[in-house]
């Protein structure tokens, strides 16, 4: 008998019915069209099918969908802004961080969670992080390096993104100090 899903998919809300033994990469790739995540293997082993549930990296396929029931889950595609790329993914396109591809919306899903929640990472943590990662084409090396790169790519959007603030606060202090009256 199926049951009632209710979840939340790169910010959007859904009401679904499914069979209970449904895996949540089932859902996100035959239901809500998200093919983004990949699936790989047939043995939890390959971490291609890494989503973020409520701020950690998961292997979709690892987990039953009804697991997942009121989380918020985010894929590859809840990553860009428009036309623009997330900088870990540009990240991943400047350091020459893929060959074919496939294991890369995995690996970027777990660089993110971990950049989330360790905004430096050592080259180790990283290690850490990505263990498990299989890709049959790169190099780790360029990985690793990859989220070198959009952990300072992410420190300077953060600091670009408060600069507007802190130019305001600033003009504010000229006029007060200009005019003597408080603000
Ligand atoms: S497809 Fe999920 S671990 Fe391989
Ligand atoms: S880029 Fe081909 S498997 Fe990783």
């Amino acid at each position: 008998m199926k049951r009632e899903l209710n979840i939340t998919v790169n910010g959007e809300s859904y009401n679904l019915f499914i069979e209970p033994k449904t895996l949540l990469v089932q859902v996100l790739r035959e239901m809500l069209g998200l093919t983004g995540t990949h699936q790989a293997c047939d043995s939890s082993s390959c971490a291609a099918c890494t989503v973020i549930v409520d701020g950690k990296a998961v292997k979709s396929c690892s987990i039953l969908a009804l697991q997942v029931e009121g989380k918020k889950v985010t894929t590859v595609e809840g990553l860009a802004d428009g036309p623009n790329l997330h900088p870990i993914q540009q990240a991943f396109i400047d350091n020459w961080a893929f060959q074919c591809g496939f294991c890369t919306s995995g690996q970027i899903m777990a660089a993110k969670a971990l950049l989330d929640e360790n905004p430096n990472p050592t080259r180790e943590q990283i290690q850490m992080q990505m263990d498990g990662h299989l890709c049959r084409c790169t190099g780790y090396n360029m990985i690793n390096e990859a989220i070198q790169d959009a952990a300072k790519r992410l420190k300077s959007r953060e600091a670009a993104m408060k600069l507007p603030a802190q130019k305001n606060l600033q003009s504010k202090w000229t006029q007060t100090a200009k005019s003597g009256k408080g603000a």
